[in-house]
C-alpha cells in the first residue's frame, strides 16, 4: 500500500492545509499499519526546490505525436511525477486557495501529470482518463469562506481540482476543507474545527 502525500503550502510547518493533510495521512497509516509514505513538497520547503513550470522541451513534445520519455528538463520530471502518481494506491493533496483557485505550484504538477496519450486520452466524446481509479483526498485551506451560503467568493479550487483529476480517472474525491482561517480567531477555530470533524465522520471516531 502506498500512499502519496502532495502537499502545496509554501508555509511550511505552519500550513494549515499541511497540518490538514498530515492528519488525513495518520488516520489513514492507522487504518493501513506498515503503508509507505511518499512525500511530495511542491512550493519548496524543507530545503526541496519549489517544483519548476514545464519548459519549451515538454511543450513541444506535447504537441507532437510522439510524446516520447523525456531525457531532461520538465519530461523527464514528468515521468517521474506520473510514475510516482500512478505507483499510488491512496493519494492526498493539501493545499491552500490562491486568489480563488490551486497555488501555482500544485498548478505546475498538474501540468507535468495531465499528459495527453499518456495519463488521458482525447475521443471524440472528449477527455478521457487513462488511470485506475484510487481514493482521492483533498486537504484544502482557505483564507475566507468557500464553500455553502456563506461564501464570499467565487470558488474555482474544489471544482477545477474534482474536474482535472477525473480528466485523468481519478474520480474518487473526498473533500476535507478548512475555511475562513483569516476571518479572525474564533472563525478560524471554527473552521478549523468543522474540518477536523469531516475528517472524523470520514474515518470513523
Ligand atoms: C497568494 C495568496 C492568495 C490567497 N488567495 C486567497 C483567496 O483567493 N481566497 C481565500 O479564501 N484565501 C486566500 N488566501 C489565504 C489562504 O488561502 C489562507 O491563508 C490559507 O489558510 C493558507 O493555507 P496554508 O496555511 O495551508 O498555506 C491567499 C493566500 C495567499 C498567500
Amino acid at each position: 500500500m502506498n500512499i502519496l502525500h502532495i502537499s502545496a503550502s509554501p508555509r511550511g510547518p505552519q500550513a494549515a492545509s499541511r497540518e490538514l493533510s498530515n492528519h488525513v495521512v495518520e488516520r489513514l497509516l492507522a487504518r493501513h499499519p506498515g503503508a509507505t509514505v511518499t512525500v511530495r513538497e511542491l512550493a519548496g520547503v524543507d530545503e526541496e526546490p519549489a517544483l519548476p513550470h514545464i519548459d519549451a522541451g515538454y511543450a513541444l513534445a506535447l504537441s507532437s505525436a510522439a510524446n516520447e520519455p523525456g531525457v531532461d528538463g520538465a519530461q523527464l520530471r514528468s515521468d517521474g511525477l506520473i510514475e510516482e502518481l500512478v505507483r499510488a494506491d491512496i493519494v492526498v493533496i493539501g493545499t491552500p486557495m490562491h486568489n480563488l483557485t490551486v497555488p501555482s505550484t500544485l498548478k505546475s504538477w498538474i501540468d507535468h501529470v495531465v499528459r495527453i496519450n499518456r495519463t488521458m486520452r482525447p475521443t471524440p466524446e472528449g477527455k478521457v482518463g487513462n488511470l485506475p481509479d484510487r481514493p482521492v483526498y483533498l486537504a484544502l485551506a482557505s483564507g475566507g469562506i468557500r464553500t455553502g451560503e456563506r461564501a464570499r467568493q467565487p470558488d474555482f479550487l474544489e471544482p477545477y481540482l474534482r474536474a482535472i483529476l477525473a480528466m485523468i480517472g481519478l474520480k474518487d474525491v473526498t473533500v476535507f476543507s478548512a475555511e475562513g482561517l483569516a476571518l479572525g480567531a474564533e472563525r478560524a477555530a471554527e473552521g478549523r474545527a468543522r474540518a477536523w470533524s469531516q475528517v472524523e465522520r470520514h474515518f470513523g471516531g
